[in-house]
């Protein structure tokens, strides 16, 4: 009985099992109080065991669940909500711009199917509500749980939320729904509410809504749902996910039970026969748009038979048989008020344009990215200039022209600095073997400047890399300005650092608590022992990213071994181990040179000592030889189905395959998977093995 040993007896299985029995009997006692208003256990009798639970993720702090009941106040979350896993993936939808983007929709989908123009296709179209789609689970027709999309696998339980939402029925109506449902549509709040709400927000003193959309999720996601309820929300549901029996045969169907069943459903809703009649919903939506009283974003269109969309299927995160027809990129006309420039990881000069903040079709743009200084010369871009900018979905804003290049007093045309803002050194245009000048400009101050530095320490705490949970971009630049961390070993050494700096405790820093120091803490040792591949892709060596990385990991599987060869190379130019380097498939000359220039630095060497001392590489595994993709390279393009990219690169690195970016003359296979482009014309060229994702799947399950 772990539950009589003090805290600091336990061991770390008693500690763990401990922790798994006090996270249900926190559970059960919040339940009996919050939900049953029948507490079975005392005030003392609660506390001590949430202090028993404090006590033991202290001493371990590794061991503390994602569902602790130190991140839970009463009922609900202190830091966010419940996670809620989705019984089938929620999906997104793949664009659509043009009219012959919609034509080749109902191209894809004929051939897919193997129907002849002679069949009817079925197609319907709606408009694309502009909100956060939601997952409602009912069973035997009664709203259990209400979950948001989050990452489409899992999302935040909303249900306490959901239920304050006039248009979200409790109880279906009518008859004929499975058991058990999960219907899926749009959270939305109409133009008058928002504006008013707005309106609100403003006499309160308090920021506005950039959106409706925003609005809608903030409103969604509170923890005091009479703030949800106020809102005044909206659903229309238009989709299903997992159900325990068929109901429908079509979606036009689908939704007329919706609609029996007490759901608002898009009265615009349509069925169509003839492909460009698709065109002509969306021509009549363009024109309805802003009258409609709620904003959308564009026209989603389906397959209409339910058993052609279980053919379809799905590609990567996308149904095949349905497809979001996008309004134009919104534009705007605002004045270019200055010029920035940010310096990245390797020390590009990056310009940001400060614009005069504008409302680009509801959303308030203050900047926009312009690549390079080829980019604001084309554009003649001058401070002071009237812009036009544009922005679609979600993308960053850009700027699509100066309105009045002919205006009298136009400032001198921008000079892009010589030298780095951030550090003065020289910043330079590099020439290549060609003799062409890079489009970038580069500091050459590399570890002297602080934005190289915050910056590589950004990478190498990033997800393709350590993937330290808890620390990122934000942390490392707090960090940073405070001296705490200036090198990536002193993220191993955080609590002497942070002591030895004279400043108080973790714990006590803004935004920190007991909590989340030993979450970090743990964190952190959590990864003192990492993969050779993640480790070097961490290092954030020019020319040698994440492929470049697990092929060299492959390669040599011993960090040591890899270490040494390039040391060798560094000190003597054209030795055997340069030549080795070079004789791998997929390393060429530019690689070399970065990994060699930078073992030859004497920082980087000590920098390297120093991280070694703090943490272990874990070596690679040797790929199973044996496997009939050993020694072949291979290149994936296009949108794969059954499996992710980073999967499928993964498994094929596991076999001993050498996974390349772009196909060439030494590629051995190309996977194509749909809307391959440009990679696969050229292993055609080449006569390479081409083959479907099915058939590679088949392929190395067969050798
Ligand atoms: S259908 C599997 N229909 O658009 C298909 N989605 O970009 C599920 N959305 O995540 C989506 N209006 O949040 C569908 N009438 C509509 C929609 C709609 C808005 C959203 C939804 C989805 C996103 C994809």
């Amino acid at each position: 009985m772990t539950e009589k040993i003090a805290v600091d007896d336990l061991t770390e299985a008693q500690a763990k099992a401990e922790l798994a029995r006090l996270v249900v009997e926190l559970k059960l006692a919040d339940a009996s109080y919050y939900r049953d208003d029948d507490p079975h256990l005392t005030d003392a009798e609660y506390d001590a065991l949430r202090q028993r639970n404090s006590a033991i993720e202290t001493r371990f702090p590794a061991l503390k669940r994602k569902d602790s009941p130190s991140d839970r106040v009463g009922g609900s979350l202190a830091d966010g909500f419940k996670k809620a896993q989705h019984l089938k993936p929620m999906l997104s939808l793949d664009n659509a711009f043009t009219s012959e983007d919609v034509r080749d929709f109902g191209d894809r989908i004929r051939r897919f199917l193997g129907i002849g123009a002679e069949q009817e296709l079925a197609l319907t179209s709606e408009p694309k509500i502009d909100g956060l789609s939601l997952s409602l689970t009912y069973r035997n027709g009664a709203l259990v749980s209400a979950t948001t999309r989050g990452d489409g696998q899992q999302g935040e339980d909303v249900t306490e939320n959901a239920r304050t939402i006039g248009e979200i029925p409790q109880q279906l109506s009518g008859d004929g729904w499975p058991d058990e449902i999960e219907i899926r549509g749009e959270v939305y709040i109409d133009t008058q509410d928002f504006l008013a709400l707005n309106h609100r927000e403003a006499e309160a003193g308090r920021k506005t809504f950039a959106n409706p959309r925003n609005a809608a999720a903030g409103g969604l996601r509170q923890l005091d749902v009479s703030i949800t309820k106020s809102r005044r929300l909206k659903f229309f549901a238009y989709a299903w996910g997992d159900v325990s029996s068929d109901f429908a045969t079509t979606q036009t169907e689908a939704i007329a039970f919706f609609k029996a069943w007490g759901f608002k459903t898009n009265p615009y809703f349509q069925r169509h026969l003839r492909t460009d009649d698709l065109l002509l919903a969306y021509q009549a939506l363009t024109e309805q748009r802003a009258s409609l009283g709620y904003d959308i974003d564009g026209v989603v269109y389906k397959v209409d038979r339910l058993d052609w969309q279980q053919r379809l299927g799905q590609v990567s995160r996308f149904p095949r048989w349905a497809i979001a027809h996008k309004f134009p990129a919104e534009k705007a006309q605002t004045r270019l008020e200055a010029i920035d420039i940010q310096v990245g990881r390797t020390g590009t000069l990056t310009p940001v344009a400060r614009l005069l903040p504008v409302s680009v079709g509801g959303v308030v743009v203050s900047n926009a990215t312009v690549h390079n200084e080829d980019e604001i010369a084309r554009l003649d871009l001058r401070v002071g200039d009237s812009v036009e900018i544009q922005r679609a979905g979600d993308v960053i804003p850009q700027i699509v022209r100066v309105v009045d290049p002919e205006r009298e007093n136009r400032s001198p045309s921008y000079q892009m600095p010589k030298n780095c803002p951030e550090c003065g050194a020289p910043a330079e245009r590099e020439i290549d073997e060609k003799g062409e000048e890079d489009v970038r400009r580069r500091c050459t101050g590399g570890l002297s400047c602080p934005a190289q530095i915050i910056e590589k320490l950004k990478h190498f705490v990033s997800r393709k890399a350590l993937d330290i949970d808890g620390l990122g971009g934000r942390q490392i630049e707090l960090f940073f300005d405070k001296g705490v961390v200036t090198a990536p070993q002193h993220i191993f050494q955080l609590s002497q650092r942070i002591a030895g700096t004279g400043l108080p405790a973790l714990s006590r820093w803004d935004g920190f608590g007991a909590t989340s120091e030993a979450k970090l803490l743990g964190a952190i040792e959590a990864h003192r022992a990492v993969p050779f591949a993640r480790f070097l892709n961490g290092l954030g060596i020019r020319h040698v990213g994440e492929t470049t990385s697990q092929l060299l990991a492959r390669t040599f599987l011993s960090w040591s071994a890899f270490w040494e060869t390039v040391i060798a190379a560094a000190e003597h130019a054209e030795t055997e181990q340069e030549a080795y380097l070079l004789s791998i498939d997929g390393i060429g000359q530019t690689a070399v040179n970065s990994l060699t220039g930078f073992a030859r630095q004497a920082h980087n060497r000590e920098m390297l000592d120093a991280l070694l001392s703090e943490l272990q590489i874990i070596d690679a595994e040797a790929p199973s030889m044996g496997s009939v993709v050993a020694g072949k390279t291979v290149v994936f393009t296009g949108a794969l189905e059954t499996l992710t990219r980073d999967e499928a690169k993964a498994r094929a690195a596991a076999l001993g395959a050498k996974v390349a970016g772009s196909v060439s003359s030494k590629t051995d296979i190309v996977v194509a998977g749909a809307g391959a482009g440009s990679k696969l014309k050229k292993a055609e060229q080449l006569g390479l093995t081409i083959m479907t994702e099915a058939e590679w799947i088949e392929y190395i399950a067969a050798g």
